[in-house]
């Protein structure tokens, strides 16, 4: 999965240097970073032109918080490879107004002219950013409430206690999400087949949020085979 999607990425960019990406955290996308690192050392992904806008951050922390998205980003990705730091985004967990920051990040990305492709992982209960199972979804970046779920997935990166991983997030709405001219779903591991064939096999609905990406005209899925183990074609 890693090595497919980076080599990827760097395809598309040697294409159109100035692509403007959707970025996910988590567990599943650091082989990727890891990969796409790879491939800039070895000169083959140069990143210089590109812009990058990540999917969600905690409401509350500072970009230089440990446990923040910004901090997993410099980690994995931005410290690594040569992106332009000023065409580096994310949602500032520590804005005034949560709810202004995720109207602005909007505004930014419709300025960069939307996302080339957006990169999303897959929360074990179907979420994609952090817009988590619900009756409806907020189709623009928003303030969300995370599930228990959700946070206990973060806990690693908060000394291991649940109790400190924030509660709410901004997270990019799926309205955002769905006008990327291409989106690349990405999931690994036995834990994720279960979800995957939901959302890829099952009926549209918001209670199960990556679902909404079949409606996507560009849509590409990237597994691996534990992940694909419950499709059934
Ligand atoms: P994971 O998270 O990669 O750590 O499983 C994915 C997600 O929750 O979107």
């Amino acid at each position: 999965m890693a090595d497919a999607v980076a080599w990827f990425l760097a395809e598309c960019l040697a294409e159109d240097p100035s692509l403007v990406l959707g970025l996910p955290t988590g567990r599943t996308p650091i082989p990727m970073y890891r990969a796409l690192v790879k491939l800039h050392r070895q000169g083959r992904a140069d990143l210089s032109r590109a812009t990058t806008f990540n999917l969600d951050e905690f409401v509350g922390l500072p970009a230089r918080h440990p446990g923040s998205y910004h901090a997993f980003m410099r980690k994995y990705l931005f410290k690594h490879v040569n992106l332009d730091p000023s065409r580096t985004h994310l949602p500032h967990g520590d804005a005034p107004s949560p709810v202004a920051e995720a109207r602005r990040y909007d505004a930014e990305i419709a300025a960069a002219g939307g996302l080339d492709i957006a990169i999303l992982g897959i929360g074990a209960n179907g979420h994609i950013g952090f817009n988590e199972p619900d009756r409806s979804l907020p189709a623009g970046t928003n303030v969300v409430t995370l599930k228990a779920a959700s946070r206990a997935g973060n806990a690693a990166a908060f000394g291991g206690e649940v109790s400190r991983v924030p509660t709410r997030a901004i997270s990019m709405g799926v309205g955002t999400i769905l006008s990327a001219r291409h989106v690349l779903l990405i999931a690994t591991g036995a834990g994720k087949a279960s979800i995957i064939a939901q959302a890829l096999q099952g009926p549209v609905t918001t209670r199960v949020p990556a679902s909404l990406l079949q409606l996507h005209p560009r849509a590409a899925v990237v597994l691996d085979r534990a992940a694909a183990a419950r499709l059934t074609e």
